[in-house]
């Protein structure tokens, strides 16, 4: 047996994001922008265009273009459950827009699940949401940043309770979302330990 010390790098805390690539992306595209009237004067505020407040309002707390938008993602949400390995179910859906030197305070989703945030207009010059990690660096003693690279279409899952925000559109062109939140519940198989396959649950309430 060796009579040397040694030291491991080991990491017991992991915070998983996903980032799916849309396929067949200038359909869905068009497919998605069509969901939403950008025109709503409900839906204006000085900040950007959302539909957040007026969906939360329903009976439902879901966009009314739920279901179309389920069914236009349908296979990137099926592969994000299996990636989880357990059941979705989508809580709430929201579109927004973001105009020149329009932007999205730091806020989080909530204190469990996943969200999503798809980039439906993304041009050159615009910035992917910024997120805060949920402690700081032991180190450098600092806030912890992680800004992922995406492009417009594509779609990146975090845990809920990450601090994230929108920063200035600093451009004329519209940077447009769309959001979710999920809930994410681990099959049985997932919970045994064993390997399951993700299912989908959308429409459940
Ligand atoms: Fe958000």
């Amino acid at each position: 047996m060796s009579q040397k010390s040694k030291i491991q790098k080991f990491e017991p805390f992991s915070l998983p994001f996903f980032k799916i690539t849309i396929g067949n992306w200038k359909t869905r595209k068009a497919q998605l922008l069509e969901l939403v009237n950008w025109n709503d004067p409900e839906c204006q505020f000085v900040d950007h265009f959302t539909d957040f407040h007026k969906n939360v309002q329903t009976s439902d707390r879901r966009a009314p273009y739920t279901a179309k938008f389920i069914e236009i993602l349908k296979p990137e949400l099926a592969s994000f459950a299996k990636k989880v390995e357990g059941n979705i179910h989508l809580t709430g859906l929201w579109a927004q827009r973001y105009q020149l030197m329009q932007h999205m305070e730091p806020h989080t989703h909530g204190s469990k699940g996943y969200s999503a945030v798809l980039y439906a207009e993304m041009e050159e010059g615009h910035e992917p949401t910024v997120f805060w990690a949920p402690y700081q660096d032991p180190i450098a003693a600092g806030d912890l940043i992680h800004r992922p690279y995406a492009k417009e279409g594509d779609m990146i899952l975090f845990p809920s309770m990450l601090i994230h925000y929108a920063s200035n559109n600093l451009t004329q062109a519209n940077r447009t979302i769309f959001s979710f939140n999920c809930d994410v519940q681990p099959s049985q198989k997932s919970a045994q330990l064993s390997r399951p396959s993700g299912n989908l649950n959308f429409l459940q309430k």
